[in-house]
């Protein structure tokens, strides 16, 4: 059987470490892991560590010349069996539902015909923003796929819903939609 790959976009939340775990739970069951790092994720997290971790190149540039004749984004679109956001911020949930396509990340979301399955982490203030539910009942509408958050204790300290979903969830989640 062909070997699924996973497309993980690593955005800029605190949780981003996070993606690490994600990352040896995915390739332990086999699956190759292609990371897209934001600019706002290097904030958090090297891409040496997902290198690392994955066995596989880092993609993080729109505008890097690639090794061969590809059009990057298009490319990783076409690779991916799947693209989990993991963890994904308020901004990239919002950029994905207003089918913005400024970086890497949100070009290969929209050129992608695969399933794409988000785990939002932030504030629960940010979480329970009118605008951030609205981005997300929209994102449903159109076929995209959640887990999580969940309530726990978030970054700032006060304990509320917008902590990212647990390992498990999001593995089972991932691999549940790879089927
Ligand atoms: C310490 C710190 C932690 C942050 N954590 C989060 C977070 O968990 N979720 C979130 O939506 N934004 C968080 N942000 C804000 C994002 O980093 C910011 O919106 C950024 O523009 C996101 O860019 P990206 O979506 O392209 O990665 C955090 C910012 C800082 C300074």
């Amino acid at each position: 059987m062909k070997k699924k790959t996973v497309l993980l976009g690593v955005t800029g939340s605190i949780a981003a470490y996070k993606a690490c775990d994600a990352i040896r739970a995915l390739t332990k069951k086999g699956i190759e892991v292609l990371c897209v790092m934001t600019k706002a994720s290097r904030e958090f997290l090297t891409p040496l560590t997902l290198q690392a971790l994955s066995g596989n190149k880092v993609y993080e540039h729109m505008f890097e010349i690639p090794e061969n004749h590809e059009i990057r984004h298009i490319s990783l679109a076409d690779t991916a069996d799947l693209i989990l956001i993991c963890p994904a911020t308020a901004n990239i949930i919002a950029k994905i539902a207003q089918g913005i396509c400024d970086d890497l990340l949100t070009c290969t979301v929209l050129s992608a015909q695969c399933p794409i399955l988000l785990a939002p982490a932030m504030n629960e203030r940010m979480y329970n923003n009118k605008i951030t539910r609205d981005n997300i009942t929209r994102l449903k509408k159109f076929g995209f796929h959640f887990v999580g958050p969940t309530s726990g204790r978030l970054a700032c300290g006060s304990k509320g819903l917008g902590h990212l979903a647990d390992l498990e969830s999001i593995i089972k989640a991932t691999t549940g939609l790879l089927k």
